[in-house]
């Protein structure tokens, strides 16, 4: 298949890498890590880029020692150029945009940026951006970037290494898994990554132990259902131990309480016991259990105590020296040094093209309708627009609330016109809206698409001389993008207006009918996109 598949690409989110590209990676850890224990130089040399010119840039915008430093070391490795961001005196503090640092330090010869950042979705941003610059500068590389941890949102490496550390325990068996995930799974951007992750198995079985206030995130919950996952809740561990089916692999977070105000610092030893592991409960464990965490363990409160370091339940001290080689192998590929002999299924970038304005043939309007009377008030429209069916279903405040939208949105605030709500014919518990607008309204492709990304489901109805004319109904688009007014709602997300980043929202829709923003990854209802 050639080394093209993974030259160049960046990994923002887990599923940037399909389940054969990712079970790809791990074989040649396997291979990598055997070598080194073994210091096999010949079977190394195989995996090292070698080459002093090949740039690779840490910039972290937040503490890290794992993550920096087995990515260092993992660069050292290679016998490349390693360069870190000095952060706190660069242009960053005079108010430059990450687009155009990370374009600065590309034109330097460097093709591997490695960032942890507090803004989600920055490497998505950063990966088109730096291609288009690439391009206009004639560089010869396409740079990569590589999610060291974004907000709450991602943390794929760490998600590569515990993958590699749950096939190591599982013998390299794909079958099934059965995962218990413990601790602060609000603000664990590692659990989230799970949700996309666990994928590799082909049986997926997730318990999820945490009190409500450190719940996993709906959405990503609601995922990991998408995906197969059987899930349960428990509110602790003591809840947890309750019952017999006990998962053989526990994966501990640390709980980020000073994260969360007041009210929950006075609560932190009680919620901190319900996912802390205590003595008493060891005696419930299956046979074989293994504990792993992300680490770092809080020295005064960690949810692994450290009387467990020395037994066989340690699975975390392994899993985080597993990190270096995962992240080996991750650079080789991205640098094109491995990969010819990959023959799996690899990424492709989705593009559903489907219509969602539909036009109903004149000959398809019924005759009726034709002549159907919609009125601008008290007097019928002879000549204008009329929207239908807006938010059928829904609740009169919603409606109303919707209509003020649409209006606003499709710019028919001005002239004449009104709103009205109505109930179905068949069901007069059903309501619906409608938009009234006379006199002359030009509709081009691009405000048909703008009705449809904010009026999904409604008829439009243009009216001459008292008859329907055109018909179209709007369906909801499978991409959203290319309008001034969107955004994401997810302050933390870089295409969030709140961080001037210039970058334009865009959305994608879910196998549920939301829209996922395609930097961030928060999903919002059509209704929750503009702005
Ligand atoms: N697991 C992890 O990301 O650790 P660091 O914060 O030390 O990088």
């Amino acid at each position: 298949m050639g080394t093209d598949v993974f030259t160049g690409r960046s990994l923002a989110v887990i599923d940037d890498l399909t389940i054969s590209e990712r079970r790809y990676l791990f074989e040649k850890t396997r291979i990598l890590k055997e070598a080194l224990l073994q210091d096999n130089q010949d079977k190394l040399s195989g995996f090292r880029i070698d080459d002093p010119d090949f740039g690779i840039y840490e910039v972290f915008l937040e503490d890290s020692t794992r993550t920096r430093e087995s990515f260092r070391n993992a660069a050292k490795f290679h016998r490349s150029k390693v360069s870190d961001l000095a952060t706190d005196s660069s242009s960053f503090n005079k108010g430059e945009s990450y687009a155009d640092t990370f374009n600065t330090l590309a034109g330097y010869h460097n093709s591997v940026f490695i960032i942890r950042s507090k803004l989600e979705g920055v490497c998505r941003w950063l990966e088109e951006e730096a291609a288009l610059y690439a391009q206009r500068n004639g560089l010869t590389r396409r740079p990569s970037f590589i999610n060291a941890g974004d907000g709450k949102h991602e943390h794929p490496t760490q998600e590569l290494l515990d993958e590699f550390t749950f096939l190591e325990d599982n013998g390299w068996d794909t079958s099934s898994i059965h995962l218990a995930l413990v601790g602060d799974l609000y603000h664990g951007r590692t659990v989230h990554s799970k949700a996309d992750g666990m994928r590799i198995f082909d049986s997926v079985k997730i318990d999820l132990i945490a009190p409500v206030e450190l719940a996993m995130p709906e959405s990503y919950r609601l995922r990991m259902e998408e995906n197969g996952y059987e899930v349960r809740i428990f509110d602790s561990i003591d809840a947890y131990l309750q019952q017999k089916d006990i998962a053989d692999k526990w994966y501990f977070t640390r709980p980020q309480l000073e994260r969360m105000g007041e009210q929950i610092l006075k609560r932190q030893d009680e919620l901190r016991a319900k996912v802390t592991f205590r003595r008493e409960f060891t005696d419930s464990l299956p046979k074989g259990t293994k504990f792993y965490h992300p680490l770092p363990r809080h020295r005064v409160h960690p949810t692994i105590p450290t009387f467990l370091d020395d037994t066989p339940l340690n699975g975390w001290e392994r899993q985080s020296i597993n990190g270096m080689y995962v992240r080996i192998i991750l650079l080789a590929l991205v640098a094109g040094k491995i990969g010819d002999d990959f023959t799996g299924e690899a990424k492709r970038r989705d593009r559903v093209d489907e219509e969602y304005i539909v036009q109903v043939e004149s000959s398809k309007i019924h005759a009726s309708e034709k002549g159907e009377a919609y009125s601008e008030g008290v007097r019928p429209i002879l000549n204008g627009l009329v929207i239908d069916h807006i938010c059928k279903g829904d609740d009169p405040a919603t409606i109303r609330r919707h209509m003020a939208l649409i209006s606003k949105v499709m710019g028919l605030d001005d002239g004449k016109g009104g709103e009205w709500i109505s109930t179905s014919k068949k069901d007069s518990g059903m309501y619906k809206g409608i938009i009234f607008r006379p006199g002359s309204h030009q509709l081009d492709r691009k405000d048909l698409k703008r009705l449809a990304a904010v009026a999904a489901g409604c008829t439009l109805n243009i009216i001459h001389d008292g008859q329907v004319v055109e018909k179209y109904r709007t369906h909801l688009p499978p991409r959203i993008y290319n309008f001034d007014d969107l955004a994401c709602n997810n302050k933390a997300c870089i295409s969030h207006p709140s961080h001037n980043e210039g970058v334009p929202a865009r959305f994608v829709r879910t196998r549920d009918n939301r829209y996922s923003c395609s930097y961030c990854g928060t999903v919002h209802t059509f209704k929750e996109i503009w702005k």
